[in-house]
């Protein structure tokens, strides 16, 4: 972004790609962290001049108009956020669209209507997406990436359209990449990584990519559940993920005492923040009840361990943290991790978005990345096509 602002971008054709995915409760946006972590690049390219089209993906809708994930609540938002319009177009590649795009003098920003309402975004046919490419960059002279959330997608607007024009680093990328790549050095140790979410399966590459390279590994969320029955605990009515119980009994055997698993855990007997709740010791967890958080206890030996990081990456919630008595643990976490005294990241959008909706203060971690399955494969160590085509 520097040399293209050096460059001079006054007048010129600019199709930024933004990854504002962010979590809506109806119209209402929940979270805001990923249009305000795209602010910098924005203002920089309006005061130079250009003519920005904003583009982005929200939610996974099936390569057709879905308006459950339009982009216009963002549009406004964003506008918000600007302190000046923002032009909205209701379709991608379409009439309002090209209207839209024609309409902007200099300074001024569009952001088109969700990539993914085209088949083409995400098209596993070449053809396909190359097609949907070129019709985007019909809107540029030059494109920007800035959505580092979205660039382990090999995606028409982050991959294909990179080819078809003048193609820039935004400053969101360029300091996202900066601050992951000291996790994929040689971090200071320990190094403690704290892994949580629902699924084992989505976690698994990262985790075999993480063993050999950390000290502890600390595991919560709906995941540890296949992990404690892997280690021969009921664990009642909560998510387990049966097809993968024999590979965390591996994952167990090869980790020896670098995995961390919860001691005790809050339950209920239904997923409801009015159902009564109780906390028990690993191997006490009723057969009508599941875990829905990690135990006071469980924070206090994860907090212990915490303790004399010099690195920590955390990814994923500790327990149903948008349920407020479920929250106890991904909050005791996250507060541990605000007091290492060392180099700490928070990776993910759920578990940016915990810290922000719990309240902790955002300065207490070096860094939050914008980045879910972004950031986790970067760790894994995969090569990203966002960054392969902003490299070619
Ligand atoms: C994310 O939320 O991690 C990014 O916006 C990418 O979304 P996706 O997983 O639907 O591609």
């Amino acid at each position: 972004l520097d040399d293209l602002l050096s460059e001079g971008v006054a007048g010129r054709r600019v199709l930024l790609r933004a990854d504002l995915n962010v979590p809506l409760d109806g119209d209402k946006i929940t979270d805001d962290g990923r249009i305000r972590a795209v602010l910098p690049t924005l203002n920089a390219l309006r005061e130079g001049g250009a003519r920005v089209t904003v583009v982005s993906h929200l939610g996974r809708p099936k390569g057709a108009p879905d308006p459950k994930y339009s982009l216009r609540p963002v549009a406004g938002r964003l506008s918000e956020l600007l302190g000046a319009p923002v032009a909205f177009a209701t379709d991608t590649v379409g009439e309002s669209a090209g209207a839209t795009v024609a309409g902007l003098g200099d300074g001024d920003v569009a952001l088109l209507e969700n990539l993914r309402f085209n088949k083409g975004e995400t098209s596993k046919d070449e053809a396909e997406r190359a097609a949907f490419a070129a019709q985007l960059a019909e809107f540029a002279d030059v494109y920007v990436d800035d959505a580092f959330g979205a660039v382990h997608r090999k995606h028409a607007s982050v991959y294909d359209v990179a080819g078809l024009r003048p193609h820039y680093t935004g400053w969101l990328v360029q300091r996202e990449l900066e601050v992951l790549s000291k996790l994929t050095g040689d971090p200071d140790r320990s190094y403690v990584v704290v892994l949580g979410g629902s699924k084992v399966s989505d976690k698994l590459a990262v985790i075999e990519a993480l063993l050999p390279k950390v000290d502890k590994l600390l595991i919560g969320g709906g995941m540890c559940f296949t992990f404690l029955k892997a280690q021969g605990y009921e664990v009642g009515k909560s998510l387990l993920q049966d097809e993968m119980i024999d590979t965390c009994k591996g994952l167990l055997e090869q980790a020896g005492d670098k995995i961390v698993l919860p001691v005790d855990v809050v339950t209920a007997p239904e997923f409801s923040a009015e159902a009564p709740t109780e906390t028990v010791e690993i191997g006490q967890i009723g057969a009508g009840s599941m875990g829905l958080d990690i135990g006071p206890e469980s924070v206090v030996l994860f907090t212990r361990v915490l303790e004399p990081a010099k690195t920590v990456f955390w990814n994923g919630p500790m327990g149903v943290f948008e349920l407020a008595p479920f929250a106890a643990g991904t909050r005791g976490v996250a507060e541990a991790i605000t007091k290492v005294d060392g180099f700490t990241v928070v990776g993910g959008g759920d578990s940016a978005a915990a810290v922000r909706a719990l309240g902790i203060p955002e300065d207490g971690f070096s860094h939050i990345s914008t980045g879910g399955g972004a950031s986790l494969e970067f760790l894994e160590g995969k090569q990203l096509p966002g960054i392969l085509a902003l490299e070619a």
